[in-house]
């Protein structure tokens, strides 16, 4: 286990289903083409901080259904879509870093990132069609859906400053419909009781959309070191995130900077250096929390568990998290 898994008190009650999940990843490659079984285990000897695996874990004990091995399915299932779109959002990207590690397309080439992604994705949905329940198949399929959706949206914006609902429905799309996944899914699974189903699914959004803003928060003033992937992308290639439309929002002039693409690293510097003197950066950490208090929220729903105060501390984590 990595170091930041075992300091989080929340990896506990699932340590052991953790375990089991990161042999499977690893194994992920046998039998497969050299170049896959490479890229499996460059991209799984360093693997992240297996959060939405913890939700799977975590939301499948609010339910009678105790059948580890589907739990397990669709943990491995969801990691798998989870790696495939980074995969393939680092050749759009065009990123070089991730988890402190060069990334596959920096590593092989795009053409071998985009292969690898597809074999990815497909293993995760040949995981997901063994499950027990159809509705859960469609999930891990309406996930992918809504993924692809949230990216183009990316890739196809204008160049002009997104309002706060385009970009809080392209976060949704992007990242909190997967953590929504975790938690709905593996309730259901566990044949937990429908409004458990709907409690989790509304904290795994709402945990993903704060999750989403401490990353964009992150890619301006974090740390390279302990962020594990390049700061200043989203600005350098013109993608404004949620602290950016603060700091730009009633200044056209700085907002027509901030859309342009392919900057040159002075202009980035420069404008790094505007939106961290702006109140931009505070008022998006606050919407950050104020999905994280409506994540901690929903749980009230639920009963009493250990596993309820472990979901709590991953809603604290998420939104103090600095990697
Ligand atoms: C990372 O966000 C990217 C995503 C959350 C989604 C990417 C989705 C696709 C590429 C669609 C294809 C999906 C599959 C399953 C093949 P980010 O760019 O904000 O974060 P980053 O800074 O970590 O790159
Ligand atoms: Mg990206």
């Amino acid at each position: 286990m990595q170091a930041a898994r075992v300091e989080q008190s929340f990896y506990e009650p699932v340590q052991a289903e953790l375990q089991e999940l990161q042999r499977r990843l690893i194994e992920v490659g046998a039998g497969a083409h050299p170049t896959f079984r490479a890229a499996v285990r460059h991209l799984f000897t360093s693997s992240g901080k297996l959060l939405r695996p913890t939700l799977v874990f975590l939301a499948s004990r609010f339910g009678p259904g105790d059948d580890r091995e589907i739990v397990l399915n669709l943990a491995q299932s969801l990691e798998l879509v989870h790696t495939a779109s980074l995969v393939h959002d680092d050749i759009v990207d065009r990123a070089d870093l991730r988890r402190n590690v060069p990334t596959i397309n920096a590593t092989w080439n795009d053409d071998v990132a985009l292969i690898v992604g597809d074999y990815l994705f497909a293993k995760a949905y040949a995981l997901a069609a063994v499950l027990p329940k159809p509705e859960v198949i469609a999930m891990v399929a309406q996930t992918v859906f809504a993924l692809c959706d949230g990216e183009l949206r990316e890739v196809t914006a204008p160049a002009a400053l997104p309002t706060e609902s385009a970009y809080f429905e392209r976060i949704e799309l992007k990242t909190a419909s997967l953590y929504a996944a975790c938690c709905q899914g593996a309730a259901l699974l566990a044949d937990a009781e429908p409004e458990h189903v709907a409690v989790l699914g509304a904290y795994g959004t709402d945990l993903g959309l704060a999750f989403q803003i401490t990353d964009d928060v992150l890619d301006l003033v974090g740390d390279e070191e302990d962020f594990g992937k390049s700061v200043g992308r989203d600005l350098a290639e013109g993608m404004a995130t949620l602290p950016m439309i603060y700091a730009a929002t009633g200044d056209p002039s700085l907002a027509a900077r901030i859309v342009a693409p392919g900057k040159d690293p002075t202009e980035v510097r420069e404008l790094l250096r505007v939106i961290r003197a702006s109140d931009g950066v505070g008022r998006a950490r606050e919407k950050a929390l104020a999905f994280h208090d409506r994540a901690v929220r929903a749980l009230d729903g639920l009963p009493p568990l250990p596993e309820r105060d472990a979901l709590r501390d991953v809603a604290d984590f998420v939104v103090s998290r600095v990697r």
